[in-house]
Formats: C-alpha cells, sequence, structure tokens
C-alpha cells in the first residue's frame, strides 16, 4: 500500500490496518529525519496549513505545529479564545474565511463530537481530527501504538490496559481501535461508573480491580480524570479514586512482570498516577510525546500527497 484509503484522518474506526502500517513506516523515516541537524524536509512548501483549536492543547498543538514546520509547510493557527467566535461566527463560516486565505489543510480541535466530520462534508479542506469531544483523539492513538510498537518490537498480541475515566474519553476510543486493528487485546479499568455500557460489544474486557489488570497486561495507559467533562459525581472523592485506581510504584513492583506504563498527558501527578511512577525507566510518557511529532508528520504528508493528486 502506498497511499492512505482516506482523504481525511476524522478517526481510528475510519481507517485500516494498511492505513496504521503505513502511518508507521512513513513516520520511521520521519523519526530518523528529525535526530539529524538538519531537521526539516521540503516535502510541503506547497501546502498551507491551518490549526483551529476550539479547546485549550499542549502537546497536540505543539506537536502539529513543529510537524508542520519540520515538513516546510506554511502554517497559520489560530484559537477560539482570540477570534470572531466570541461575536457569533459560526464553525462553518470561520473555516469557510479560513479557506478563502487559500488554506489545504485543516487541524480541528473542538469539545463537540463529530467536528471534523462535519467540517470535512461542508467545507473544501483535508481535515485532520485532533479530539473532537468524547468521540476520538486519531493521532494519539496511532503515536501511542507507534510508542509501543518501538518499546515492545510489535503491537500484535499484546494485552494493553487502559485505566481510568473510559466514558469522557476520546484517547480511550481511539486507542481502542487503533489496538484492536493491530491485533492487540484489550482491556478497560476503573469505576463502573466510567466504563460506557457498551464497551464489552466493542470486544474489550472489563475490569474493575486495578491490581487483576496490571497482572494481565502487558502496558497499561492510564488516563486522567476528565473533570471538565463531568457534571454529575462518579466517584466518592479523588482520594478514594486515588487509593482504588492511581498507579503508584509499590504496586508496579509487587507485579509479576515489567510492564510499560503509559500516559496521554495532561498528567495528574499524585491523582491518577505518582510522580516516582511517572518518571521511571518503565514509563514513556515522553517517548509518546517525542513520537507525536513523528506521527503527525506522517499524517500530514500522506494526505498532502492526496491532495497534489
Ligand atoms: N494528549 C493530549 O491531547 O494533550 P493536549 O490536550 O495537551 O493536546
Amino acid at each position: 500500500m502506498s497511499e492512505l484509503s482516506v482523504n481525511h484522518l476524522l478517526g481510528i474506526k475510519y481507517l485500516k490496518e494498511e492505513d496504521i502500517q503505513l502511518i508507521f513506516e512513513t513516520a520511521d523515516h520521519f523519526k530518523e529525519v528529525i535526530n539529524r541537524s538538519i531537521k526539516k524536509v521540503p516535502s510541503l512548501r506547497d501546502i498551507t496549513i491551518a490549526n483551529i483549536f476550539f479547546e485549550s492543547s499542549t502537546r497536540t498543538k505543539l506537536s502539529f505545529e513543529l510537524a508542520e514546520k519540520r515538513l516546510s509547510a506554511d502554517v497559520i493557527n489560530f484559537s477560539a479564545g482570540q477570534s470572531s467566535v466570541k461575536k457569533g461566527e459560526t464553525l462553518i463560516d470561520t473555516v469557510n474565511n479560513i479557506l478563502s486565505m487559500k488554506v489545504d489543510m485543516v487541524v480541528i480541535r473542538h469539545p463537540n463530537p463529530g467536528a471534523g466530520i462535519f467540517l470535512s462534508k461542508n467545507v473544501n479542506a483535508s481535515i485532520i481530527n485532533a479530539g473532537d469531544g468524547a468521540h476520538e483523539h486519531p493521532t494519539q492513538a496511532l503515536l501511542d501504538s507507534f510508542s509501543i510498537r518501538e518499546r515492545l518490537g510489535s503491537v500484535a498480541g499484546k494485552k494493553v490496559v487502559i485505566v481510568g475515566d473510559i466514558l469522557h474519553s476520546r484517547v480511550a476510543l481511539s486507542n481502542i481501535f487503533a489496538l484492536q486493528l493491530q491485533g492487540a487485546e484489550v482491556k478497560v479499568c476503573g469505576p463502573r461508573t466510567l466504563i460506557p455500557k457498551y464497551i464489552e460489544s466493542l470486544g474489550v474486557g472489563v475490569e474493575t480491580n486495578l491490581r487483576k489488570a496490571l497482572n494481565w497486561c502487558d502496558v497499561a495507559n492510564m488516563l486522567r480524570i476528565q473533570k471538565e467533562r463531568m457534571d454529575l459525581s462518579y466517584f466518592p472523592s479523588t482520594r478514594e479514586y486515588t487509593q482504588q485506581y492511581g498507579l503508584n510504584s509499590a504496586i508496579l513492583k509487587s507485579l509479576d512482570k515489567e510492564i510499560v506504563v503509559m500516559h496521554p498527558g495532561p498528567i495528574n501527578r499524585g491523582v491518577e498516577i505518582t510522580s516516582d511512577v511517572a518518571d521511571s525507566g518503565q514509563s514513556i510518557i515522553l517517548d509518546q510525546v517525542e513520537n507525536g511529532v513523528a506521527i503527525r508528520m506522517a499524517v500530514i504528508y500522506l494526505l498532502a500527497s492526496k491532495i497534489k493528486q
């Protein structure tokens, strides 16, 4: 396979296993490029990309911008808080105004699930979903799997547990699709109130006991409690959540084997993960961030190749 089967990256749900392998092979090349003294390639000198963020972001926004600049694309950045969205402009009007400045690709983060899908049907540009509400965060799942492949040699056959706030997590859903597509086995672990009822219909196991889940897995992906998406109380207190579902070095050391620890960030140190675990040799949290640039370069490069045809 030499090109992606899709014209937009809206979710892992729309990808084939071959798409993921093509993205990984392309990212392998770009990872080598960004570790050279000259970190830039001229591939996308004729492409203009708009990063439009309606929600706060550190990793994803900076990583996309760096990926675009490493590929020599022209880049414009838009933050809703400082824009005419505040004056009542709609999403379509905002994006069409940006596109009239001859923009080829839009990277969008939005609090509403389906925002990227909506845009792809209504504007003439290639769309990359950088996180849409609690729906999908496809580039996060790609960089997560790429990091597992880098640490463990492959994703196929690995056992991955995703721990914490599954209900409000776009990272969980995208990871479930990506891991299963590559032949990994997935479980989720957390309080029942934070696990959606439909999850088992996706072929995902459910475990409410953290120790059992950790003893089962090769990789634990620890998620943040997304208080900004919660209008109810889902557990008695943060302290009790940490006692039952927080990962600390005592639990980690008591396991039968050495597992890999991941976190998409931002971390709430001392809540879902202690500092000594987050900063330990078993943690690949900063590798995930580093790999995010190579993965996003690969996705942008492959989608831009389809625009140029
Ligand atoms: N992992 C992630 O999406 O982080 P940001 O919200 O900082 O982009």
